[in-house]
């Protein structure tokens, strides 16, 4: 088990608020310490109550989109303007009504497919982000318990190839490619936040939570365990399965 920071809150809105007043803290940090952000989001759709909350309601004053770099934390392999891109879906949501500079986005290019893509990522993050890690990256979590892309029982997005050690490539269940940060990359991370919402989540989030605030490394998304402990804002619906 390891340590991790489990925050309920009463429901998505709820957990949208809560991770906008950590992100900006985290920025504040961030821009004190380096002069810059450099923000990982996650794919899926949880995370659009957040970006929709980013995007409006006087956030884009409160955050240093000028000084934000950003990046993802996996990707699809299919074009930028894919209904399936995670890139995409910030983009339409949030990042085109924000001031962050486009030069300051870093997304994954799915439509080099999985291996090219992954070893260009790796190449981005070198030169973008250097030999750190993230100051904060955004993780969602599947019903199956992965995490990005990296999938139970794959090897795939382990980061044992200089080439794939910060992005790899990896594939859905369905067989689908992806490309993915690497456990490596996601540990490397200053901050984790794990946002967790609706009933679907319920049985993979009693699975992967553990007594007290502690979580079980059974499954990839109970693996992410950066130096700082992963903090969980998980809504009452996922909760309602946890040992109290
Ligand atoms: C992806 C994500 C993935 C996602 C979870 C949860 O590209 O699919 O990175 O890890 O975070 O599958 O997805 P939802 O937020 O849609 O439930």
């Amino acid at each position: 088990m390891s340590e991790c920071d489990l925050v309920v809150l009463r429901d998505a809105d709820a957990v949208a608020a809560e991770a906008a007043c950590r992100l900006r803290d985290a920025a504040c940090r961030a821009i004190e310490a380096e002069g810059r952000f450099l923000l990982g989001l996650a794919g899926g759709t949880t995370p659009a109550r957040l970006y929709e909350l980013l995007a409006g309601g006087g956030w884009n004053e409160q955050l240093p989109w000028e000084r934000t770099l950003i990046f993802w934390s996996d990707e699809r392999c299919v074009p930028p303007a894919h209904p399936d891109s995670n890139f995409g879906l910030a983009e339409r949501i949030l990042l085109r009504h924000v001031d962050v500079p486009p030069r300051q986005v870093h997304r994954m290019r799915g439509e080099l497919g999985a291996v090219a893509g992954a070893a260009a990522y790796t190449e981005t993050l070198d030169t973008e982000v250097g030999p750190a890690g993230l100051d904060l990256v955004l993780l969602g979590v599947g019903a199956d318990g992965h995490t990005a892309s990296l999938f139970p029982g794959t090897s795939a997005g382990d980061g044992d190839s200089q080439r794939h050690r910060r992005a790899a490539p990896a594939a859905a269940p369905d067989g689908s490619p992806r490309i993915t940060l690497t456990l490596r990359e996601l540990n490397a991370a200053c901050e984790v936040l794990f946002l967790v919402t609706g009933e679907g989540k319920r049985e993979v989030m009693a699975t992967i939570c553990g007594p007290g605030n502690s979580t079980s490394p059974g499954l990839p998304a109970g693996r992410v365990r950066p130096a700082r402990p992963p903090t969980w804002l998980i809504d009452r619906p996922a909760a309602a399965g946890l040992r109290s």
